[in-house]
């Protein structure tokens, strides 16, 4: 087992519905400790940034717009196996796929509308911590 550092988002279809407490309840449930937070209003440019990686898809145009629909809350949650683990909490991206108790199943609206946002690996969590946080902001 490694103890290792993950990236979050809370997205806006969560911090709408006033979500944002009952997410964070199933992360720290589930073994997360939360090492930084911050709610913000991404700008288009931040969103864009972040996403680069899907700017060629189909949806990109509609995931950008959603995600500065409305505030966000990012954060840097530690535990062990943090990436893993972070994923197996918010269940598949696709909340019809998603198991029973995960944030997904329980809280996102569909693909695109579903609530947060994990790191797929090690290596991810690392940039996109770095793309949010400076060091003082994360206090373990
Ligand atoms: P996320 O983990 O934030 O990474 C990329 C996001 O793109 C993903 O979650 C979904 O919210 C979104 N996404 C993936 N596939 C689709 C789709 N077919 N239509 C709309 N949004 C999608």
């Amino acid at each position: 087992m490694a103890l290792q550092r993950t990236f979050s988002i809370i997205k806006p279809d969560a911090t709408r519905r006033n979500l944002t407490g009952a997410v964070i309840k199933k992360l720290e449930d589930g073994g997360l400790r939360i090492i930084a937070s911050k709610r913000i209003q991404l700008t288009r440019e931040k969103a864009e940034g972040f996403y680069a990686v899907h700017s060629e898809r189909p949806f990109f145009g509609e995931l950008v717009d959603f995600m500065i629909s409305e505030p966000v809350v990012v954060q840097v949650l530690e535990g062990e196996n943090a990436v893993a683990r972070n994923r197996e909490i918010m269940g598949a991206t696709n909340p019809e796929e998603a198991d029973a108790g995960t944030i997904r199943k329980e809280f996102a609206i569909d693909i695109g509308e579903n609530s947060v946002h994990g790191s797929d690996s090690l290596e991810n969590a690392k940039i996109e911590i770095e793309y949010f946080f400076n060091d003082a902001e994360v206090v373990g």
